[in-house]
């Protein structure tokens, strides 16, 4: 029987396990997925482990995201130019590769929603961490031709344009929202609407225009007071359970081969939101 799981701290709430364990019987693969909690000084002597083990693969949670590149074989192209790995795969002569399907996840996400005639459209993506930087290198490889990134640290979202071969702008919060009225599609990436240990965003959405689309990958609570707003004035809100699944379905595929069913378990997912 194979196996594979999550690591991060804190682990108890993921809802990975829930996800991935309801793929794996529906397509009848005889897998399991297991979240396990490691503390910051332990990543090392878990990964030794899972190794040990023969673990399939895993997904890395916060805050080893970053921590776990040293302690692998082999990275894709889209964990060595995020810096940062979401999943691991075992390969076949045992190397571990690391890769980011958090980017593409989203761009999944949007385009599945919005569909993909709108890459030439303006987007705007909020904060400058390591979300915005994989969503960057994502939406910027699938297509989208006009980013601008805004972000409390100016300098941080300079060096994310960049890195970004097109010419990409970088903006205050408040230039953005004073200008908000040039953007199409809107990407919120901070922590801003999570419901622990939320902060409110020196964002203002006045300007915003009722065409437009607006995600936020935060998606608990699926509705965050950005989306809320962002309802009321008539445009189209993408939550952030979609990039969570999307995600979830890259990282799978990698391990089985398989793409699973990801409209299915939504239901389930929005269900066991705490
Ligand atoms: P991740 O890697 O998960 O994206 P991160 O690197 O901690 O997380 O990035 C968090 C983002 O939220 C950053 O853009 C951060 O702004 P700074 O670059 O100025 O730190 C933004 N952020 C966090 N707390 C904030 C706050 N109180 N007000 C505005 N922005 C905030």
């Amino acid at each position: 029987k194979k196996w594979y799981a999550v690591i991060g701290d804190p682990i108890e709430h993921s809802l990975s396990p829930l996800m991935h364990n309801t793929w794996f019987e529906t397509q009848k693969i005889d897998a399991s997925y297991l979240p396990i909690h490691v503390k910051p000084q332990e990543l090392e002597q878990a990964v030794a482990s899972l190794k040990l083990l023969d673990a399939g693969g895993w997904n890395v949670t916060i805050p080893h995201k970053e921590k776990i590149i040293p302690l692998l074989d082999v990275l894709d192209d889209s964990a060595r130019r995020m810096g940062a790995v979401n999943t691991v795969v075992r390969m076949a002569d045992g190397r571990l590769k690391g890769y980011n399907t958090d980017g593409l996840g989203f761009v999944r996400s949007l385009e599945e929603q919005i569909g993909s005639e709108k890459r030439q459209l303006r987007v705007l993506i909020i904060g400058a961490g390591g979300a915005a930087r994989g969503i960057a290198f994502a939406l910027e490889s699938t297509g989208y031709s006009a980013i601008s990134i805004c972000n409390r640290t100016v300098s941080k979202a300079e060096t994310i344009c960049c890195e970004l071969s097109q010419n990409a702008q970088a903006l205050s919060l408040d230039q953005a929202s004073q200008e908000l009225d040039d953007y199409d599609i809107i990407v919120q990436t901070t922590p801003a609407g999570l419901k622990n240990g939320s902060f409110e965003l020196p964002f203002n959405c006045e300007k915003l225009k009722s065409t437009a689309i607006v995600a936020d990958i935060v998606y608990n609570p699926l509705m965050t007071a950005l989306l809320k707003e962002a309802s009321k004035k008539g445009a189209t809100v993408v939550t952030g359970i979609g990039m969570f699944i999307h995600q979830g379905a890259l990282a799978y595929s990698y391990w089985t081969g398989n793409y699973p069913d990801i409209v299915a378990v939504k239901d389930k997912l929005l269900a066991n939101l705490g």
